[in-house]
């Protein structure tokens, strides 16, 4: 932004002319020295608006190219060697990446795999399911995770989520289960990690499996009551993520990857993942054509370094916001379950109260602030997804946060002036309306 420098130039330029005003100047010198430092005054003022006005970096919902810049040349190197080994499929670099991502997330098994549907997909495919067994999972998230259910004959039982958290709603996910039950997927949506010691509890109780959908919320860590902390993903049975672009891990492409610390389930997923084979030409289970890229995993392993920066500088944006929004009775602030780690905020998600939300999106769009819904339509009121088994009273949080949601520009690269500029006018839009 600059404005530190700007000040500086201004004080070394009064430096300056008190130097030509001692030296130089011979004449009318205290009237000189008078004004100056008015006229000086009222000049960095202008500048600081100017600077404001035209100078402020351009405000993106994600910032791909900032966060590429400090890493370019080793991420070209890393580029160029899998080009240069022309060992573009399950090269070593994939290996090396599921290695390191084991690590990272300190559990036995990771399996790469195309992209986040896909290990979603994979991860119902590893249970041995039959059709018309149900999985619940929350009306309010991405389609990915309820299409993947549909796709394999299996059946979606959608539930509402928590009017804070906006994770599932503990009390909806009790009454949802059935005999026929038998996979609650929780989505740790928008990077915080959904209630777990209360999912575990009733998957204990019902002899239910977890599959944590980790898509938004790589690198969180769970606090559980006892004080005991986990990564996210790991905690379920199975966990999978994303490697979209815009995801705190994200590739330049697609890319997702399956975790387990369950053995038998690992080789399973293994040849799932690779056409059914366990052995060359022996496809023993149906499987599916789902691997990451060399390059994609090229990058990744370089970017899984910076992965914990990368979420501190998410967390410190999203700090800044909840000061600079605090205590405004027409927005709710997201809430934080656990302790600041179980957050790691690939969104900063308002909720827009007793004002018009659409009206606030034009208004922000209008002064070059981008912004996201996320998600303008329940997945119950989706055509694919409708069923008569719904009633829309289930769905009483889900169907006001679909109207009332707004997501705020959230990447590693986001600055303090970017923030406060943006705070300034969505406050100034809520005083007015
Ligand atoms: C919660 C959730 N689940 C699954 C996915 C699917 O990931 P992908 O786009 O890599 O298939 C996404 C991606 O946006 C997501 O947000």
């Amino acid at each position: 932004m600059g404005k530190q420098k700007l000040i500086k130039e201004i004080i070394d330029e009064y430096k300056n002319f008190k130097i030509i005003d001692f030296y130089k100047i011979k004449s009318n010198i205290g009237v000189v020295r008078l004004i100056m430092p008015v006229y000086l005054f009222f000049r960095g003022m202008f500048y600081l608006f100017l600077n404001e006005i035209f100078n402020m970096k351009k405000i993106n919902m994600v910032d791909l190219a900032g966060q590429y810049e400090p890493i370019a040349k080793e991420v070209n190197r890393a580029i160029n060697d899998v080009i240069k080994n022309t060992s573009f499929i399950n090269g070593p670099v994939v290996s090396d990446f599921q290695k390191n991502l084991e690590n990272y997330l300190d559990i036995k098994h990771v399996i790469p795999c195309a992209n986040g549907t896909d290990a979603l997909q994979i991860a119902l495919m590893s249970l041995d399911l039959d059709p018309g067994d149900e999985i619940i999972t929350v009306d309010f998230t991405f389609a990915s995770t309820v299409e993947v259910i549909a796709l394999l004959k299996l059946t979606p039982v959608l539930v509402d989520v928590d009017s804070e958290t906006f994770n599932i709603n503990i009390d909806s996910l009790e009454s949802a289960i059935t005999e026929k039950s038998k996979v609650i997927i929780p989505v740790h949506l928008f990077g915080q990690v959904a209630n777990m010691d209360e999912i575990i509890r009733l998957a204990k109780i019902n002899n239910l499996q977890i599959i944590e959908d980790t898509a938004q919320a790589i690198g969180a860590n769970y606090k559980f009551l006892d004080g005991r902390k986990q990564k996210a993903g790991t905690i379920g049975l199975i966990g999978t993520t994303s490697f979209f672009p815009s995801k705190n891990l994200g590739a330049y492409g697609d890319g997702g990857a399956v975790f387990t610390n369950n053995d038998s389930l690992a080789y399973k997923i293994r040849g799932i993942v690779n056409h059914g084979m366990y052995e060359r030409y022996h496809h023993d289970v149906v499987g599916v054509n789902s691997r990451l890229d060399s390059i994609q995993a090229a990058i990744l392993n370089i970017k899984l370094k910076f992965l914990d920066q990368y979420n501190n500088s998410r967390k410190k944006a999203a700090l800044k916001y909840t000061e600079l929004l605090n205590n405004n009775s027409k927005i709710q602030i997201p809430k934080i379950l656990g302790d600041e780690d179980s957050h790691v905020f690939h969104q900063y998600t308002l909720v827009v109260k007793g004002t018009n939300r659409d009206e606030l999106v034009k208004y922000l769009n209008h002064n070059g602030i981008p912004c996201g819904i996320y998600y303008p339509i329940p997945l119950h009121k989706q055509k694919a997804y409708r069923s008569n088994r719904y009633d829309e009273k289930d769905f009483e949080i889900t169907n006001r946060l679909s109207k009332s949601v707004i997501s705020l520009p959230m990447h590693s690269e986001l600055d303090d002036d970017q923030i406060g500029f943006i705070c300034k006018k969505i406050i100034k839009f809520l005083e007015k309306n």
